[in-house]
């Protein structure tokens, strides 16, 4: 059993991760703004903290006495605050909270980023080099959020170089999150349901249609855990699904989406998501374990070419730079 510190512990993915990793036999302090009620943390030690508060969080952490130490409090949706007040909460609780995890002589540390630092959706255009996009496309935030996600990761790097190896960090970029409730119909991040986000392409195609079980995450994290001490310092992970968060093949959809794909995307056929997970099986040995079909109680059939003529509702233009910016995802 390891004790494992989980900022933003009462969050939509942070109250799935406690919930996992307890089940999976570990103890869990969730830090987080003010103690919740949710069930999944119930029985768990909580502390209440502002994060942004450095002697605040520098004392909250290091009575946490925890072995492993995860990084999620953020403000997580991008543009839901002044770009200049996400920057500095989220750039400024990233650096305080790994900074006193490392003072307090926690061995691993790992923070959330988030896919957005690859800067899809930007009003003035956006082209990876290639699909899957893995860990190897060039980040390119275009917004703070992003920036943000992009400087805890370079955070990561930073404290990697002041401290060896004594400390093993990581990052991992979740895709969209569910949670499990919301595959039984609960409102997702951008407020509405699963079954809304598949009847309508629009609503997926922001986050090019990604997602992950939050329970995955979980699973995810815990083997990352057990793989830091063995695999270089300071990674970067994608954690995503096996398949795109689409009835229909990404080579259709993108396009249509995303100006100027047509040829990159070709690939992306059957269910193939436009972000890989390989490099979490390759390094980690981890899979997820959930599927948006299998959760949903849907056949396999839908997704493949044959179905490319669907019936879902999919808008016959790109979305505007101003609809980008309302809806890109955290
Ligand atoms: N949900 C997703 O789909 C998704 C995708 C990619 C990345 N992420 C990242 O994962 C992490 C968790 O996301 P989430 O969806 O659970 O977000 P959330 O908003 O549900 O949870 C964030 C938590 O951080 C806490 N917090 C914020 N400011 C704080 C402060 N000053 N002090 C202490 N706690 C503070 C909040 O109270 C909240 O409980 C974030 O870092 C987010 O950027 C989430």
């Amino acid at each position: 059993m390891t004790r494992i510190a989980v900022t933003g512990g009462a969050g939509r993915l942070g109250r799935s991760l406690v919930a996992g990793l307890a089940a999976a036999g570990h103890e869990l302090v969730s830090l987080d703004r003010a103690v919740s009620e949710a069930g999944e943390l119930q029985g768990l030690q909580q502390i209440a903290v502002d994060l942004t508060d450095t002697d605040a969080a520098t004392r909250a952490i290091a009575d946490t006495r925890a072995d492993a130490l995860i990084h999620l409090a953020a403000i997580a949706v991008p543009f839901s605050a002044p770009e200049d007040v996400i920057l500095r909460t989220n750039a400024t609780m990233a650096l305080n909270v790994m900074s006193a995890g490392v003072a307090a002589g926690i061995p691993k540390i790992v923070t959330a980023s988030s896919p957005t630092v690859l800067g899809y959706n930007c009003p003035t255009g956006w082209l990876p080099d290639r699909f899957p996009l893995d860990e190897e496309t060039t980040p390119k935030p275009w917004n703070a959020y992003a920036l943000s996600k992009h400087l805890a990761e370079q955070t990561v790097a930073m404290l990697a170089r002041q401290t060896g190896d004594a400390t093993r960090f990581a990052a991992f970029r979740p895709c969209y999150v569910i949670a499990p409730e919301e595959w039984q119909g609960a409102l997702t991040q951008q407020g509405h349901t699963v079954r809304e986000r598949l009847a309508d392409p629009a609503l997926s195609a922001p986050a090019l249609f990604n997602y992950v079980d939050a329970r995955d995450v979980a699973t995810f994290v815990e083997t990352l855990l057990v793989a830091l001490p063995e695999i270089p310092n300071a990674e970067v992970f994608f954690v995503g699904a096996d398949d795109a968060l689409a009835r229909r093949p990404l080579a259709e959809l993108l396009p249509q989406f995303v100006p100027g794909t047509d040829d990159l995307a070709a690939e992306l056929t059957g269910t193939a998501p436009a972000f890989s997970n390989a490099k979490a099986r390759r390094v980690l040995g981890w899979r997820p374990a959930h599927t948006w079909r299998g959760e949903l109680g849907e056949p396999l059939t839908d997704a493949g070419p044959a179905n490319a003529k669907g019936s879902d509702s999919t808008p016959d233009s790109a979305p505007t730079p101003d609809s980008a910016r309302k809806d890109v995802l955290a």
